[in-house]
């Protein structure tokens, strides 16, 4: 059977991404990050999507050069269509509309949340996990595929989820957040003890150094499988405030036991919460997936949680942990797949639900 070539574009927000992928193998997978942020503690829309316009071209150029194939060669062009920042999803969703028009090719919209999720279908995917009670080696690299049903926690810059996933394109949120994602959780706490941005990856590297225990941070009381953030993040600011009276260098003094002692809290929210799924479903596969998936607390207690509990664990590899084209484009082979197609009126939406 003929390979099915999917070119993917992702711009939900601070990233333009392209990727070419071969049935289910990225054949590459280009990433342009915007770095003026930094200088703002946050993403600018404004600026995002003036970045965007600058990079799509060359980025998806690389991308199909790098991937050895040509445009006449694409089946299909696969974009998020959100959820995300609007003025970056129109630039986006425009371009996909715009190439797939001139090469006379199915136009494919892709769900960004499914997408972080159906990262862990690519081919040759060298994520760790832990495959049930009867391994000896932990954790272990894994080239296997999930089975359905799944559940996914899915944790990005925003958007805190439990999916139960019952096949590639059929899921359902369980639980989510009220207020904050646990990215922007990190990110926040970042920017208190005054860490640039994005600051979870900054937080997590302070954290390995120390003391998980050393401080305490309120923890929510929500029902269910439902999160909240806002609590947590107010209770580290006025503990920052009120140190800083006492001494204003104890935040330079204490970095590592604050970061370790928020990650803890933060990774044992999300924990606690995951196991309650896998009880109340009975479900044993069990997956991470968006940029907080990158977390070293949370991969190590995932996969602790899991030999355990007798789960198989599926965390991504660092590269599709965090925004990337090629969970796009292996979204749009899925949709290829069922022939779901969209049409050249296709509108971006900035709070897109499935
Ligand atoms: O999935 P993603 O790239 O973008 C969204 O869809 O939002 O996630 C970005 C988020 C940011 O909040 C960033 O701080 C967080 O993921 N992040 C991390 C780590 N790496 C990225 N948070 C904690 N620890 C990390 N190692
Ligand atoms: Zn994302």
């Amino acid at each position: 059977m003929k390979p099915i070539i999917i070119l993917g574009i992702e711009s939900s927000c601070d990233e333009t991404s392209a990727a070419v992928i071969k049935n289910r193998q990225v054949l590459s997978n280009l990433i342009a990050n915007q770095k003026i942020h930094e200088l703002y503690g946050g993403v600018v829309p404004e600026l995002a999507s003036r970045a965007h316009q600058k990079n799509i071209v060359p980025v998806v150029e690389q991308a199909l050069s790098e991937s050895g194939m040509s445009k006449e060669e694409l089946s299909a062009i696969a974009f998020t269509r959100g959820p995300g920042l609007i003025g970056s999803l129109l630039v986006g969703s425009s371009f996909a509309k715009a190439m797939s028009l001139a090469l006379n090719i199915p136009l494919i919209e892709v769900n960004h949340i499914q997408a972080h999720m159906l990262a862990h279908f690519i081919e040759g995917n060298n994520g760790i996990g832990y495959k049930g009670i009867s391994q000896s080696s932990f954790p272990i690299p894994y080239t296997s595929i999930p089975s359905f049903p799944l559940l996914c926690l899915t944790v990005s810059g925003g958007h805190t989820q439990i999916l139960l996933v019952k096949e590639y394109l059929d899921m359902h949120v369980m639980g989510e957040t009220l207020d904050d994602a646990a990215g922007e959780t990190y990110d926040k706490a970042a920017k208190i003890i005054g860490l640039p941005y994005p600051g979870g990856p900054l937080i997590d590297t302070y954290a390995q150094k120390g003391n998980p225990n050393a401080f305490k941070f309120s923890e929510p009381n929500i029902p269910g499988l439902n999160f909240s953030f806002s609590g947590l993040k107010t209770s580290i600011l006025y503990f920052v405030r009120d140190k800083t009276k006492e001494d204003k260098n104890f935040v330079a003094k204490h970095i590592a036991d604050i970061c370790a002692s928020i990650q803890s809290i933060i990774v044992k929210i999300l924990l606690n919460k995951l196991i309650a799924a896998a009880k109340q479903t009975g479900i044993k596969e069990i997956a991470i997936a968006g940029g907080v998936s990158a977390n070293s607390g949370l991969r190590k207690e995932v996969i602790a949680t899991g030999e355990c509990l007798g789960w198989n664990t599926y965390i991504p590899p660092f590269e599709y942990c965090t925004d990337n084209a090629a969970m796009i484009a292996i979204a749009g082979y899925y949709k290829y797949l069922k022939g779901e197609f969209a049409e050249q009126n296709v509108a971006a939406i900035a709070r897109y639900k499935f």
